[in-house]
């Protein structure tokens, strides 16, 4: 291998400069030349690129977003894209390309792979966690710190006003940031994707925890996560729905994509710092459509179809724990 491509595509995620950088390096450091397509995709159909070297990608690690910039391109899904991207990467006599991206940014890579012969290695660069086959995802835990930092601020008004909220975070399909943030600022429910496909939540049984809940605890304070596109309306609906029908102060605030910026968190630093060498080394040992990922402390790699049609579950000692230990209505097994 003597050039690589690499490409950031879909949501930008915290960390996704860090493993850039890290691909760079590694690349530099094995005698490759780096080219970079920019606004993901849609730069392999433009072929607009650049050629990126050490010196470039130094000090980028701690800046959230990406240098080489992302999109989501809808056209990548025909054939006739493939090709053209196929055609642009080998006229640049690229041998290998490097996808730093979530599930729709594999789905392309491997659709890439059936109309070219270069090797392709992902990166998992997502905030939703949502990868099969990595313990973590590049940019989660900046995305959970976020929200865990939004969570204990609306505490303080709260516990102040003696007012129910209703925080809502992203994930897209997956509950990984609902959990993490609810756990790590202790909120007293979360409603989740995956509770929600078992058994959906409904308002008189939202109005009796919250009401027993300040029954208990002799306090108007009552925090909940809800993960995006898990209640008709969103956090916004909830809300007045438990103000104007069940005369519950309540109030909502959407953490949007505020969860994407900022600095990196050191885990997603270090990750990514660590998948991006990896992709590099998987290449070098002649692997393709994989995605370099870390489970149980080891650098693996993951077939790129297992990363989306295989899923990772919530971790089950942590709902338990919020279920049924942390829950102070003890009947209540949903909270
Ligand atoms: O996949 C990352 C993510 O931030 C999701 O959590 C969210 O549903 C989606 O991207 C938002 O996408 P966009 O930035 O295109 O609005």
């Amino acid at each position: 291998i003597k050039r690589i491509g690499v490409l950031t595509s879909g949501g930008d995620a915290p960390g996704m400069n860090a493993a850039l950088r890290a691909v760079v390096l590694a690349a530099e450091h094995y005698g490759i030349e780096t080219v970079a397509f920019r606004h993901g995709y849609q730069g392999l159909l433009d072929n607009d690129h650049v050629v990126l070297q050490a010196k470039d990608v130094l000090h980028i690690l701690q800046y959230s977003g990406t240098i080489i910039k992302s999109a989501r391109c809808k056209r990548f899904k025909d054939a006739a894209a493939a090709q053209e991207a196929a055609a642009n990467l080998d006229a640049l006599a690229i041998d290998a390309l490097v996808i730093i991206g979530g599930d729709g940014s594999f789905r392309g890579a491997d659709h890439l792979a059936n109309h070219w012969q270069g090797k392709i290695v992902g990166v998992p660069g997502t905030i939703d966690n949502d990868l099969y086959g990595t313990d973590a995802t590049i940019g989660y835990a900046t995305a959970v710190n976020i929200a865990m930092d939004a969570l204990d601020k609306i505490r303080d008004t709260a516990d102040a006003m003696d007012r129910v909220f209703i925080v809502e975070v992203m994930g897209r399909e997956a509950g990984f940031i609902g959990l993490g943030s609810a756990m790590a600022a202790g909120a007293e429910r979360m409603i989740l994707p995956e509770l929600q496909k078992d058994k959906p939540l409904t308002v008189a049984a939202l109005v009796k925890h919250i009401k027993r809940v300040q029954e208990i605890r002799g306090e108007g304070s009552y925090v909940m996560v809800l993960s995006e596109h898990q209640w008709p309306g969103g956090a916004v609906a909830l809300a007045e729905q438990l103000e104007a029908e069940h005369h519950l102060p309540c109030r909502p605030c959407l953490l949007g994509h505020i969860q994407r910026g900022g600095a990196p968190a050191p885990a997603d630093r270090i990750l990514a710092s660590e998948l991006g060498v990896h992709a590099i080394e998987l290449l070098l040992n002649g692997e393709h459509r994989v995605m370099a990922g870390k489970k149980a402390n080891q650098c693996v790699a993951v077939p790129l179809p297992d990363t989306w049609q295989k899923k990772n579950p919530l971790d089950q000692n942590l709902l338990r724990i919020q279920h049924e230990i942390f829950n102070p209505v003890k009947k209540d097994r949903r909270t």
